[in-house]
C-alpha cells in the first residue's frame, strides 16, 4: 500500500508554517518516530468558525488562550473570525503578526499597567475588561478620561456546577459590586459593557441564561443603558465523558434570554469561545513505548505534562480515542484495561481512567485522542526533556 506523503508543519507545536493534506490514518503508518504528533485540519476549524458566525447572534471574538498556536489562528482568521480575545501583549503580537490589524479585546481582569499602555499605544486596544475600581483606574491612567473606549465589568453568579472549570472563584465581582462599577466606569469616560464567563466546557444553557438576566438587573441598577453585552466563552466541545447539547441549542437559549431580559433594549451580543473553536480541529497521536504486561501498564510518548494536561485536571475531558497498526484501525471490543500512563518518571503522569485496548498492544502502535486542540497544545511543558511534537496538516481530522 501507498500513502500520501504528509508533510511536517513543523518539530515544534508553534514553528514555521508549511503545507499539506493527509488523512490522520496515513500519518500514523508513517515510520514510527519518537515525537507525539498533532494532526490539525484548517477544514474542521473553518467549520467550527462558520457554526459560531452562522448560529451565534452577536458578534464572536476567538479566545487565543485555548491556542494560541500559528495555525490555529490563521486557519479560523482565514474562516472568518476577525476578532481576538487576548490575554497577553505577547498574544497580541501573535494575532497582530499572523492576522494583521484585527479588532482585540483585552479582557484579561488583570494588567499591569505598562502592559495596558502597550496594549493602548503598540496594539490600539480600545475594549478591555476589569473587576475592581484599582484596575479601573489604571486603564483611565492610561486611556485618559475621554477615552470613549470600552470597559467590560466582569461579573459572577454562584456557580450552577454545570461547567468542568469554575471560572467564579478567581474573576468576577457580585451583582451589587457590578452596579458600582458600572458607574465608576462612565464617571471615567468609559463606554459600560458587561461580561461574565459560565465556566469552561458549561453543558447547560441556564449557565448563560441566569448571567443574562443578571447583566439585566444590574444595567437598570446602574442607571444604564448596555449597548454591548459580553456572554464570555464557555461553549462545549465533545467528549467522551461530558455529553454537551447541540451548540445551535445554546445560541437560541441565549437570544431569548437577551429578549426576554432586555425587552426593547437588548444590546449588542458578543462571545468569545476558546475551547469550542479550536478543540474539533486537532487530534494528537501518540505512540506505545513500553506494555507491562503483567501489571496491565502502558506507557506513552506524551502524557499529562504534553497535549493531555486537560485530562488530568478533569477527568470529564477524557478524549474519544482510536488505536492504530499499520494504518489500520483495531478494534478494542473484546480488549483488556490498561493503565495509561505519560514519558515522564513523575507517578503524577497518568490517565485518571483506565483505557480499554487491544489485548496484544504493542509498542510502536498509535492511540490517536480526538478533539485535544484546546488547552492541552498550548500548556505543553519540557519536563524530563518531552514537549516537543510534530505538526501535521490533515484533511480530515479523527473526532471520535
Ligand atoms: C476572559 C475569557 N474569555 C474567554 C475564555 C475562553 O473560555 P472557553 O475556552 O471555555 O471558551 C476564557 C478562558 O479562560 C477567558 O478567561
Amino acid at each position: 500500500m501507498t500513502f500520501a506523503r504528509p508533510t511536517i508543519l513543523s518539530a515544534a507545536v508553534y514553528g514555521a508554517p508549511a503545507r499539506r493534506v493527509a488523512n490522520s490514518l496515513d500519518v500514523a503508518a508513517m515510520p514510527a518516530q519518537e515525537r507525539p504528533v498533532f494532526c490539525i485540519s484548517p477544514a474542521a476549524l473553518h467549520a467550527q468558525a462558520r457554526l459560531f458566525l452562522d448560529g451565534f447572534p452577536g458578534e464572536v471574538a476567538y479566545a487565543v488562550k485555548a491556542n494560541p498556536g500559528d495555525e490555529v489562528i490563521k486557519a479560523l482568521h482565514s474562516g472568518g473570525i476577525k476578532v481576538f480575545d487576548v490575554a497577553s501583549t505577547v498574544e497580541m503580537a501573535t494575532v497582530t503578526r499572523l492576522c494583521g490589524k484585527v479588532d482585540l479585546h483585552y479582557h484579561n481582569p488583570v494588567k499591569s499597567l505598562s502592559e495596558i499602555a502597550t496594549a493602548w499605544h503598540t496594539f490600539a486596544v480600545r475594549r478591555f475588561a476589569a473587576d475592581c475600581r484599582e484596575e479601573i483606574a489604571k486603564i483611565a491612567q492610561v486611556a485618559g478620561h475621554a477615552s470613549g473606549a470600552e470597559l467590560a465589568i466582569r461579573f459572577r453568579l454562584p456557580s450552577l456546577k454545570a461547567s468542568v472549570h469554575d471560572f467564579s472563584s478567581k474573576f468576577g465581582v457580585n451583582p451589587a459590586e457590578a452596579v458600582d462599577l458600572v458607574r465608576f466606569a462612565v464617571l471615567n469616560g468609559f463606554v459600560p459593557v458587561l461580561t461574565f464567563h459560565p465556566g469552561s466546557q458549561c453543558t447547560d444553557p441556564q449557565g448563560w441564561v441566569r448571567h443574562i438576566e443578571a447583566a439585566a438587573n444590574i444595567a437598570r441598577d446602574a442607571g444604564t443603558t448596555l449597548t454591548k453585552l459580553n456572554v464570555g466563552g464557555g461553549f462545549p466541545s465533545r467528549y467522551a465523558a461530558s455529553r454537551a447539547p447541540r451548540m445551535e441549542t445554546i445560541f437560541d437559549a441565549i437570544r431569548d434570554a437577551a429578549t426576554a431580559a432586555f425587552g426593547s433594549d437588548v444590546p449588542a451580543l458578543e462571545c468569545e469561545p476558546g475551547r469550542a473553536l479550536c478543540a474539533p480541529g486537532v487530534s494528537l497521536q501518540t505512540r506505545v513505548k513500553l506494555v507491562r504486561r503483567s501489571n496491565g501498564d502502558l506507557f506513552l510518548n506524551d502524557g499529562i505534562y504534553g497535549g493531555l494536561m486537560e485530562v488530568s485536571q478533569a477527568p470529564d475531558l477524557m478524549p474519544f480515542y482510536r488505536v492504530i497498526r499499520d494504518g489500520q484501525i483495531l478494534t478494542t471490543a473484546g480488549g483488556d484495561e490498561f493503565t495509561v500512563f505519560g514519558p515522564t518518571c513523575d507517578p503524577l503522569d497518568v490517565l485518571p481512567h483506565k483505557l480499554r485496548l487491544p489485548a496484544d498492544i504493542r509498542e510502536d502502535d498509535v492511540i490517536e485522542f480526538a478533539g485535544i486542540g484546546a488547552y492541552g497544545m498550548a500548556t505543553s511543558t519540557r519536563f524530563n526533556g518531552y514537549g516537543e511534537a510534530d505538526l501535521i496538516e490533515v484533511s480530515e481530522v479523527f473526532t471520535g
